[in-house]
């Protein structure tokens, strides 16, 4: 039986390496599959919780599509839509608002942490896991690689299927999620895990120059060149280890380990890695024209649509809404 994957990202700002290596790596992973069928979508409805000005928002969102291609999604194997192009989403959510219960939504970590911080928390910002189960489930999806701060979601949305499932029969498929083990946070270059509020991160599109930079400010500490150095606690080689085959890992090890090798020397051998990465990724992020972006998303959504709307006929009728 073929299975469906899917998964979505929130346009709110720029892409960066611990983005690719702790969720988007999967995506590609999936598409390779032959016994998968994937949709990877634009969380733009998502992202309006906190991005309130058009200009940032309209460039995100484009960026994501281009971020999708770059890391080697292929639209005619994959379906590449825009969340808000499916208003059949925000429909279900409202279904689904009529189950859940405030309690219930109040024990979300997002929802926790904001009130801890005592941000204000508007009423999108609370029903954002509902949002992201209708989004899973409309879609009928069995398997959402993600990050892992984004497993208590898919919790919530197998848990929703339930509800609607034993409450209307059986409509929904209760997903899972997958989740890469060995990537649970990708460190930042001042070894917090990397994310946008630190400060600490390396663009998946960054030049050379800024591809230096962010390395150079690895902190380091004052063991001489001679030393030897212990590769797991070093925050350089924690991010150039993401870069390298199991071969180079080993030789790179050793060069920590038996010491004559100094932080400049460690330092320049990652970025080195990175740009050997990075640059690919770069060039084809930059050779896309947004005209290409829009045509790729006017595609996903006449496909997507065309599908839902039949889903979303079933679940009117299944609650009564159908006549
Ligand atoms: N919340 C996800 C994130 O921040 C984005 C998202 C929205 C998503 N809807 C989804 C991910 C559905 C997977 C499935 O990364």
């Amino acid at each position: 039986m073929i299975k469906r994957a899917l998964s979505g990202i929130k346009p709110t700002g720029d892409i960066h390496i611990g983005n690719y290596f702790g969720a988007m790596k999967q995506f590609v992973d999936f598409q390779n599959k032959s016994d998968f069928e994937n949709y990877y979508f634009i969380a733009d409805l998502h992202a309006i919780t906190t991005v309130q000005n058009k200009e940032i928002l309209e460039r995100n969102i484009i960026n994501i599509v281009k971020a999708y291609l770059a890391i080697g999604l292929n639209p005619k194997k994959v379906k590449i839509f825009k969340q808000s192009d499916i208003p059949e989403v925000t429909e279900l959510t409202w279904v689904f608002n009529c189950l859940v219960t405030i309690p219930y939504l109040m024990r979300a970590h997002a929802f926790k942490d904001a009130e801890a911080k005592n941000k204000e928390v508007n009423v999108g910002l609370f029903d954002y896991p509902v949002l992201m189960a209708a989004d899973i489930l409309l879609n009928d999806s069995h398997v959402v690689p993600v990050g892992k701060d984004q497993k208590q979601h898919i919790e919530i949305a197998r848990e929703i299927a339930r509800k609607f499932n034993n409450t209307y029969g059986e409509i929904f498929i209760e997903p899972q999620e997958y989740i890469i083990e060995n990537t649970e946070s990708v460190p930042g270059t001042d070894g917090q895990k990397m994310s946008k509020s630190y400060n600490n991160v390396i663009s998946l599109f960054a030049s050379y120059d800024e591809i230096k930079k962010a390395v150079m400010s690895i902190p380091t500490d004052s063991a001489s060149l001679a030393e030897p150095k212990n590769p797991d606690t070093n925050g350089i080689y924690k991010i150039h280890s993401l870069f390298l085959t199991e071969e180079e890992k080993e030789i790179v090890r050793a060069k920590y380990q038996n010491g004559g090798m100094g932080y400049k020397e460690a330092k320049d051998m990652c970025i080195e890695s990175i740009e050997k990465f990075i640059a690919p990724i770069r060039e084809k992020f930059n050779s896309i024209s947004d005209k290409e972006v829009k045509k790729i998303l006017e595609k996903g959504k006449k496909e997507v649509r065309k599908e839902v709307e039949k889903k979303m006929e079933i679940i009117r009728k299944a609650i009564g809404t159908a006549l």
